[in-house]
């Protein structure tokens, strides 16, 4: 979105703008119609408003967009959940639609949504094939990934098995290329909106054929309940590559346009 995208579309607030999507903080007040939040109280969450705007001193939420921070990890490395760790857990569960035993591959699982991705897919039982970069495998395997290919080596295209479900976090490829490895029935899930990938989610939604779909993330209380669970149960941990002060927010955003960060990068506004 720095660099335009969707600025004809989605992301038409007037700049300049802040950016930003989630945010770990505490509570400086809380609206009359809210409950269960004080001030005062750790939260993380991620906002709904497609532009974000949310790095900033004090933002503002609605209830249903955040949740209370987990209580064993920092309130920094909270901050690297909600937009990640809820695409994962929604590409998985309701656009993949896997249970419990069943096998999936995820490509592009050294980064943000693919390192939650990997903990979400073993928390939820499934057997977790993923691909990464060479530097990034053994990243990956102590994530609890039952197979890691090095995409340089082996693309996930050219991955010798079957799977119930292919979640293509890098949004490289479409889900015709992966016809030979889907099982009857599986499905693809890319990040990336992209003319096949667009296509194969309304038709999804018009009920025709389910083989293809496009995770749209939406931030819910719910989710980031069940994330916070899993945090706190020891099944989920963000990882945080860097963080850095607000006077290198740009920075920040160029480490991820790299598309090479390990896990998240946070910018720190100051202390919570
Ligand atoms: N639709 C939605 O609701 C939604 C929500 C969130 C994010 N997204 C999109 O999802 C995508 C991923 O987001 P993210 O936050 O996970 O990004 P990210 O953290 O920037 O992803 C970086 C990772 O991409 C990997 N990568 C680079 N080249 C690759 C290749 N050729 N094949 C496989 N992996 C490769 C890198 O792995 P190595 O370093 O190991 O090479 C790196 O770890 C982005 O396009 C983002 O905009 C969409």
């Amino acid at each position: 979105m720095r660099t335009g995208k969707f600025r004809r579309t989605l992301a038409r607030d007037p700049l300049p703008r802040a950016s930003g999507l989630d945010v770990s903080g505490r509570v400086v007040a809380v609206g009359e119609r809210v409950s269960g939040f004080s001030v005062g109280d750790a939260v993380f969450g991620m906002t709904n408003h497609f532009s974000g705007g949310v790095h900033v001193e004090v933002a503002r939420f609605q209830q249903g967009e955040i949740q209370h921070a987990p209580e064993n990890v920092s309130l920094e490395a909270a901050s690297a959940v909600p937009l990640a760790a809820q695409t994962a857990l929604q590409a998985l569960r309701d656009c993949c639609a896997v249970t419990k035993g069943q096998r999936v591959l995820i490509n592009g699982a050294s980064g943000g949504v693919g390192h939650f991705a990997v903990q979400i897919a073993r928390a939820m039982g499934l057997e977790t094939h993923a691909v990464c970069g060479p530097s990034n495998v053994d990243f990956v395997k102590s994530l609890g990934a039952d197979a890691v290919y090095d995409y340089t080596n082996t693309p996930a295209v050219e991955v010798r098995s079957r799977f119930d479900a292919v979640f293509d976090v890098f949004g490289k490829f479409t889900g015709s290329m992966f016809s030979d490895q889907l099982e009857r029935g599986g499905v693809y899930v890319s990040t990336v909106p992209k003319i096949p990938t667009l296509g194969g989610e309304l038709v999804a939604r018009l009920g025709v054929k389910t083989s293809s779909r496009l995770v749209q993330v939406q931030s819910n209380s719910q989710d980031l309940l069940q994330i916070k669970t899993w945090i706190e149960q020891g099944l989920l941990q963000p990882h945080v590559q860097r963080s850095f002060p607000v006077e290198d927010a740009a920075q920040a955003h160029r480490q991820i346009e790299s598309k090479r960060t390990v896990g998240k990068v946070c910018i720190a506004l100051g202390a919570a």
